[in-house]
C-alpha cells in the first residue's frame, strides 16, 4: 500500500497521473525514461516512498532516506506559456514555492532562499531541486524535488549531519506527507502560472528571503570563479554579483563559498 494518500493528490493538484513506487533509484531517472518511451499524460507525478540512487545538481548524489519527500512533477512548458529561457525562473519559482508553504507551516521560523534552488531552514539546507528535460521532448519538464521531512540526519553521511536538516528533527513531530505534498503542488502550480505572465515580480518574492543578499560570495560557473557582493537576483533568475569588474549576471553556477 502506498504510503500517501494517491487520490487525494489527484484531487487537490493539478496532477493527472501518480507513478508511485515503494523504491526508485531515482524519481527524475524514472520521469525521463517515461518521457522516452511516448506519449506521456501529464501533469504526471512520479513519487517514491524512497530512493537508492537520488542525484543533485553538479553530478552530487541526493542523499533520500525513508520518510524523506522525493517526487518529480512533469509538466508541459508550452502549456504554461514557458519556454527553454525561463527555466532558471522555473527552479526559482520552485523553490520559492516550497519556502512558502514551510512559512506558512512555521511562520515564526526563519526560512531562506539560496540561489540558485536551494531552501534552507535554521540555516541548514531542507530541500533541493533539480529541473530537467529530455532531448525528445524538450518541452516538457522534469521538476524533481527532495525535501528532508520525517527522515532523520543521524543515520546521513557525516557532512550532511553539518549541513542539512529535516522537518521532524526541527519541529519535533512528524509531518503528513501527503498533506505537505499537496501544499507545495498547489502553490508550486500558482507560481508556474503566475511565472508565465511578466507581471509577476519574481526577483522581488525571491531577493526577500535571498540568505546571499549583502553577502560576498564565491560563485564557481563552468571554468569560471566570481567573487562579488550579492545583490539577489533579477527576474530572469539571474544571480546579480557586484564585483570589481561591475555587475554580473550569472544564470548559472554554485556558490562554493559565503565568505
Ligand atoms: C540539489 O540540491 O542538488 C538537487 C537535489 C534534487 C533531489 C531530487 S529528489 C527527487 C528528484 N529525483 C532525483 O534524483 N533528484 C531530485
Amino acid at each position: 500500500m502506498a504510503s500517501f494518500d494517491l487520490a487525494r493528490i489527484v484531487a487537490e493538484t493539478i496532477v493527472q497521473r501518480v507513478a508511485y513506487h515503494d523504491v526508485l533509484d531515482s524519481t527524475n531517472d524514472f520521469a525521463l525514461a517515461e518521457l522516452a518511451t511516448g506519449e506521456v499524460t501529464q501533469p504526471l507525478l512520479v513519487l517514491a516512498d524512497r530512493q537508492r540512487a537520488g542525484r543533485g545538481r553538479a553530478q552530487n548524489r541526493w542523499w533520500s532516506a525513508p520518510g524523506s519527500l522525493t517526487f518529480s512533477l512533469v509538466v508541459d512548458g508550452n502549456a504554461w506559456n514557458l519556454s527553454a529561457r525561463s527555466w532558471p525562473r522555473i527552479s526559482l519559482g520552485t523553490s520559492l514555492a516550497v519556502s512558502e508553504v514551510l512559512r506558512f507551516i512555521v511562520p515564526n521560523e526563519e526560512v531562506q532562499l539560496k540561489w540558485p534552488n536551494d531552501v534552507y531552514l535554521r540555516s541548514k539546507k531542507v530541500c533541493g531541486i533539480l529541473v530537467e528535460s529530455s532531448p525528445r521532448h524538450p518541452n516538457l519538464l522534469v521538476i524533481g524535488v527532495g525535501m528532508n521531512v520525517n527522515n532523520s540526519l543521524s543515520e546521513a553521511p557525516s557532512e550532511l549531519r553539518e549541513t542539512a536538516i529535516s522537518l521532524v528533527e526541527a519541529f519535533g513531530y512528524p509531518l503528513d506527507r501527503t498533506d505537505l505534498l499537496v501544499r507545495v503542488l498547489r502553490q508550486l502550480s500558482d507560481r508556474l502560472r503566475q511565472l508565465s505572465t511578466r507581471e509577476w515580480p519574481l526577483s522581488d518574492c525571491w531577493s526577500e528571503h535571498c540568505m546571499l543578499q549583502g553577502r560576498t560570495v564565491c560563485v564557481v560557473s563552468g571554468a569560471r570563479r566570481h567573487v562579488g557582493v550579492c545583490q539577489g537576483i533579477d527576474d530572469e533568475g539571474a544571480l546579480l554579483l557586484q564585483s570589481d569588474a561591475g555587475l554580473q549576471k550569472l544564470f548559472a553556477g554554485v556558490v562554493a563559498r559565503i565568505l
